[in-house]
């Protein structure tokens, strides 16, 4: 894996698997995407298990930790595609700075010749419902997750958060239970998380978890749905 130092956050930009970038955070030890491939990963947990499972024409999608936009940038395109309007609810506590951003090769390596499309979840204002094309509005949150509020009938939550040994706290019960009570009844939750603690969690909080394939290198991750309600089960 090449390293490129990055002198405006103390974040490294590296390069994955499959040519794509992502950030290392020296403080945690851990880096935004896996290092077998940031858009494949993303791809895989997020826009297969996720998105792809739904078949509303209108979905309400809240994103645990905005960081690249990566994940908003895939959704953004596939949901254009496939004519799904989406609104984009997004939490993040420490948003990334603009010349780290313009660093990222997802515009090239996703979409070439689309950066602009990239840049401009970046540009949107933060707190407020922002269209960026036709049937795709943005609305970043700058907060805490534990703390923010969440936008009634979520259908998808892409939980995206750094590892649950690196930062505990987002990864915790009464938080998986509000998640539970904003989502719509047939509301998904995905995540790249596989850990048997984090499935009991949201299991206690009602939903039906699956451990279905991961991403290359990762065996297994979590899938969580509303509907089925099987609460206390584990
Ligand atoms: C694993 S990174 C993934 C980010 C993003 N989904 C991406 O693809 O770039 C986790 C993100 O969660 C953010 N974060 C950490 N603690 C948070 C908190 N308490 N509330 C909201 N966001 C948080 C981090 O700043 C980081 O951007």
């Amino acid at each position: 894996m090449k390293k490129e130092n990055s002198a405006s956050s103390g974040f490294e930009l590296q390069l994955t698997a499959d040519g794509s970038h992502t950030l290392y955070v020296p403080a945690l030890e851990e880096h935004y995407h896996s290092v077998n491939g940031a858009v494949q990963e993303s791809r895989h947990v997020f826009i297969e298990a996720g998105l792809h499972q739904l078949h509303q024409e209108r979905i309400t999608v809240f994103e645990v930790g905005f960081g690249t936009g990566l994940n908003a940038f895939l959704t953004l395109l596939d949901a254009g595609e496939q004519g799904i309007k989406v609104l984009y609810r997004a939490v993040e506590q420490y948003p990334l700075p603009f010349d780290m951003i313009r660093r990222l090769n997802y515009g090239d390596i996703v979409a070439p010749g689309n950066d602009a499309s990239f840049l401009s979840l970046h540009e949107a204002e933060w707190e407020r419902d922002v269209p960026l094309s036709d049937g795709f509005v943005l609305h970043k949150m700058q907060g805490d997750l534990n703390r923010c509020e969440f936008p009634p009938g979520i259908d998808l939550v892409y939980f995206d958060a750094f590892a649950p040994d690196k930062q505990p706290e987002v990864w915790n019960q009464p938080l998986f239970e509000r998640l539970y009570e904003a989502m719509a009844p047939e509301g998904i939750l995905t995540t790249y998380c596989a850990k048997g603690s984090v499935r009991r969690m949201m299991q206690a909080a009602g939903f039906k978890v699956e451990r279905i394939p991961g991403p290359p290198g990762k065996r297994e991750m979590l899938r969580a749905r509303k509907s089925g309600k099987n609460k206390g089960v584990v």
